[in-house]
């Protein structure tokens, strides 16, 4: 499944390391170590399109018009508590993008998200904002953190997974049709728990080591 929409982010290196991710055996520090490298890799994709601005400069040699960046600090926010796995490679692209964390956990029963933390840059109106959570499973925390952002302005969001379900981005995209996703892969389905199949398991556990 892919629109215009959904960047499904075929490039070799993203491929291969998503694959050693999805390995059983994989250890806790193989595990954050190529989820920060992939996250620096879907950085790259995910800013490819921003805006720039020419500024004048001058080289050693000459002065010169010469691109930039335009407009204010971007924003990285990462959904707590996996998608903090991506905030140190994305930050080594952009070391002084402002960071809006959102805090939302996954009822058990209801697969619902909870709200339990939001603290973002006051100002979202005119900033790009990367919303980052590895799994897009169900789509229930992607669009609640959507909504929260939205709530506080923003309006240039996108968002970055490594692993998304089609369930999980049908809602999105109906719910959030303005806000592109960029993923490494779209798998076949999730489980009765919620789970994508054949996906990597928890994507928060098997970074912190908490099983
Ligand atoms: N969250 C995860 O960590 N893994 C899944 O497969 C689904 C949601």
């Amino acid at each position: 499944m892919t629109n215009s929409h959904v960047h499904v982010v075929d490039h070799p290196l993203v491929q291969h390391k998503l694959t050693l991710m999805r390995e059983r055996d994989r250890s806790t520090k193989g595990f954050r170590e190529l989820l920060n490298e992939i996250g620096m890799l879907l950085a790259y994709e995910v800013t490819r399109d921003l805006p720039i601005e020419w500024v004048d400069i001058e080289t050693p040699i000459a002065p010169m018009k010469a691109p930039k960046i335009a407009g204010k600090k971007l924003t990285l926010a990462p959904i707590l508590r996996a998608g903090v796995g991506f905030l140190d490679g994305m930050l080594a692209l952009m070391p002084s993008a402002r960071i809006a964390h959102i805090g939302l956990y996954r009822d058990p029963n209801t697969l619902q998200a909870v709200e339990y933390y939001f603290k973002a840059p006051q100002d979202l109106t005119d900033r790009t904002v990367i919303l980052m959570d590895p799994m897009l499973a169900t789509g229930n925390s992607a669009c609640a953190a959507a909504e929260l952002l939205k709530a506080r302005g923003a309006r240039d969001i996108r968002f970055v997974c490594l692993l998304a379900a089609p369930e999980g981005v049908a809602k999105f995209t109906s719910e959030h049709p303005d806000i592109p996703i960029w993923t490494a892969a779209i798998d076949e389905k999730l489980n009765d728990h919620a789970y994508i199949v054949p996906g990597l398991g928890d994507a928060g556990d098997r970074m912190f080591g908490t099983k």
